[in-house]
């Protein structure tokens, strides 16, 4: 295989993050899109420079020479792409979450291990420099023992609309960036099944556009006690807010993602772009610079690549997706009971979508 070849399935935000991403690795091709909106396809090839545009992304699988798809496309769909794909003797990469239930997963995993491909979850906090720099800090025992982790992601709501239809995104907040901070969490403790799980949720802002809950708290039990806050607002705003904590006996460290690595402005009349979903750029604003590159993308992908050439083992996995998930069920689970929820729950299985577990659907 000279270079890794690359067809992405969506044409709109994520998407242009996974295109600006591959552009990044030397050893990956931008080949192909596939988009339902022809004008949105055309555009984004155009940007790109991308040879091919399909409106169906099963005529895109039909390209022999494609060897990686990207699943950049509403939730709600992840799961029959990414088995479509397999079936097609792909490489899948998935962005979050995995997919809409447990079945689901497992019949993601399932389609790529019997076609022999790889399903890699794009799960980009696991190569934000500055978190693989905390990481990097509890693994060399900086900080003792780590007992406590702390991830927050939130802003003020996502900007597509199929993100507040539950139906087609599976839940809220908790469900849209809960899985980061969740998948943050056990990733500092080497992945480490989850014991237990309480969430506290709610609707405070956006309860006329969504039945999903628009804050979430959730905690994690891990062995021996060691806990992961999962923080998570569509209600919260100023801009995506993005930080961890990681406690330990001997230490602590806290990394603040966006306002950390960004210039502090003042500016009188505003300007172009300051921070993602910032809603404003006047008076005093966080100008961010590189965020692909500190949110991880293009190192994602540069592992995922190398990943599908055999020289590195896969980060996160479809496995890392489906424990997420589980997790992400619990926290529903218990948001309606106010109890505890232990893992392994199999009980996820009887909810079509996670958000069911909190309306009671
Ligand atoms: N990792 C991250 O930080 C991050 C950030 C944003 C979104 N995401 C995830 O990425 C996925 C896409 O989200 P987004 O923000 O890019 O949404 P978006 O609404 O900006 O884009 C969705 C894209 O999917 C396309 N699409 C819809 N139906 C399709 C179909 N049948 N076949 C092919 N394409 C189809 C749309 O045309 C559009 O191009 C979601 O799963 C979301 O959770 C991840």
């Amino acid at each position: 295989m000279s270079k890794v070849r690359v067809g992405i399935v969506g044409s709109q935000f994520v998407a242009n993050l996974h295109a600006e991403a591959f552009r990044c690795v030397p050893e990956a091709e931008l080949h192909a899109v596939a988009s339902p909106d022809p004008q949105h396809a055309g555009e984004f090839s155009a940007r790109h420079g991308i040879p091919h545009r399909f409106t169906d992304y099963r005529e895109m699988l039909r390209l022999d020479e494609l060897d990686v798809i990207t699943v950049a496309c509403p939730n709600h769909l992840h799961a029959q792409v990414a088995i479509d794909a397999a079936r097609a003797g792909k490489h899948v990469v998935c962005e979050k979450p995995l997919a809409m239930n447990l079945d689901e997963c497992d019949a993601m995993i399932d389609a790529c291990r019997r076609a022999g491909v790889l399903l890699l979850y794009a799960e980009e906090l696991l190569f934000a420099p500055k978190y693989v720099r905390a990481k990097a800090l509890a693994d060399e025992g900086a900080l003792g023992d780590v007992y406590y982790v702390r991830q927050l992601e939130c802003h003020y709501g996502p900007h597509s609309d199929w993100f507040w239809d539950v139906n087609l995104s599976g839940g809220g907040v908790l469900m849209d960036m809960g899985c980061h901070s969740i998948a943050f969490g056990r990733w500092v403790y080497d992945n480490a099944p989850i014991e237990s799980v309480y969430a506290e949720l709610g609707t405070h802002v956006h309860g006329e556009r969504t039945r999903g809950e628009d804050h979430s708290l959730c905690i994690l039990r891990f062995e021996g006690g060691r806990l992961a806050v999962a923080e998570n607002s569509w209600a919260r705003t100023g801009g995506v807010d993005d930080r961890a904590e990681v406690y330990g006996s001997q230490g602590l460290t806290v990394a603040d993602l966006l306002r950390g690595s960004a210039l502090t402005t003042f500016s009188q009349r505003g300007y172009g772009y300051a921070l993602e979903k910032a809603e404003s750029t006047a008076g005093w604003t966080f100008t961010m610079f590189e965020e692909t590159w500190n949110y991880g993308f293009p190192q994602e992908m540069q592992h995922f690549v190398r990943c599908v050439l055999g020289e590195e083992e896969p980060r996160s996995s479809g496995e890392d997706g489906r424990a997420v998930l589980e997790a992400i069920c619990a926290a529903y689970a218990s948001a309606r009971t106010g109890q505890r929820v232990s893992l392994p729950f199999e009980a996820a299985r009887a909810a079509r979508k996670p958000i069911d577990l909190w309306l009671g659907e």
